[in-house]
């Protein structure tokens, strides 16, 4: 029970990572909010989480947009009467040539995989100052350091997130609030079902672990980064759970 009572903000927690550290946590009692535009996946893990005995709260949004990222940090807020853990996950992947790619596919995947992540950081952080501490985990990807081809405007949302959330972590230190990354390699999710067969057996062979990771398996990496005393000292840090393919 290493988050008992802690009040836990999760996005895209309808499925893959999110969905998994938002069971993970429940299972280490943090009371949570789970963010997602997929309404029935919500429900559905309001349910699951809810069996543990544990307070969930829900928020439908499109987290594309400029205003449903403040919105549904607001409800979580007012919900739990504070937030003191944001986990960023929500996440699109996408595929395409630099050459093919329209402005409506970079612009699209920046406003969820990079944006969303700055709005609910911005919006959940006045209340994180006020109380004097916070933790907040925004999950990028390997590809956001080695890249990759025909991921390109995927590989530069998530450098985005990294540098911003390193910046971000030297900005509100002084508030005792810590921010963190996880970047992981590749994990089995529905979002992989946008990526050609091709593209994955390609990758599956150059992992050193020889296999793609699992969702649970991301979740002791969220937990540590959000508890005290294993996160005390990560600052600006990213972990890489990401099977050897890439060692910094
Ligand atoms: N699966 C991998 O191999 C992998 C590897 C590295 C990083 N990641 C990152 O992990 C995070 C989670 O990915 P996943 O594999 O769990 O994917 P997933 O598709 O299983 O889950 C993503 C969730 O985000 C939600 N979402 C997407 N767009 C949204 C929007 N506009 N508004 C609100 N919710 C939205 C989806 O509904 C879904 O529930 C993403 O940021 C992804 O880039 C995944």
């Amino acid at each position: 029970m290493q988050l008992r009572d802690k009040r836990a903000v999760i996005t895209g927690a309808a499925s893959g990572l999110g969905e998994a550290i938002a069971l993970g946590f429940a299972a280490q009692g943090a009371r949570l909010w789970l963010i997602d535009r997929d309404a029935e996946g919500l429900r559905r893990m309001a349910l699951a989480c809810t069996q543990t005995g544990l307070e969930v709260g829900t928020s439908v949004a499109d987290l594309a947009t400029a205003e449903q990222p403040e919105q549904a940090i607001e409800q979580a807020l007012a919900g739990l009467g504070g937030i003191d853990i944001l986990v960023n996950s929500a996440g699109i992947a996408g595929q395409g040539s630099c050459l093919e790619l329209t402005i409506e596919q970079w612009d699209q995947m920046l406003a969820i995989d990079l944006r969303s992540v700055f709005l609910c950081c911005r919006q959940a952080l006045p209340a994180m100052i006020a109380q004097r501490w916070g933790w907040i985990i925004n999950i990028a990807s390997q590809l956001g350091i080695k890249g990759a081809p025909e991921l390109s405007y995927y590989a530069a949302a998530k450098a985005g997130v990294i540098g911003f959330s390193k910046s971000l972590a030297l900005e509100v230190v002084q508030h005792n609030v810590l921010v963190n990354v996880i970047a992981p390699g590749p994990v089995e999710t529905p979002m992989l079902g946008d990526i050609s067969a091709g593209w994955k057996a390609a990758k599956a062979a150059e992992l050193p672990l020889g296999r793609f990771g699992r969702p649970e398996e991301l979740v002791p990496s969220a937990v540590l980064l959000a508890s005290e005393p294993g996160g005390n000292l990560y600052l600006g840090q990213m972990l890489g759970p990401n099977l050897g393919d890439v060692m910094p």
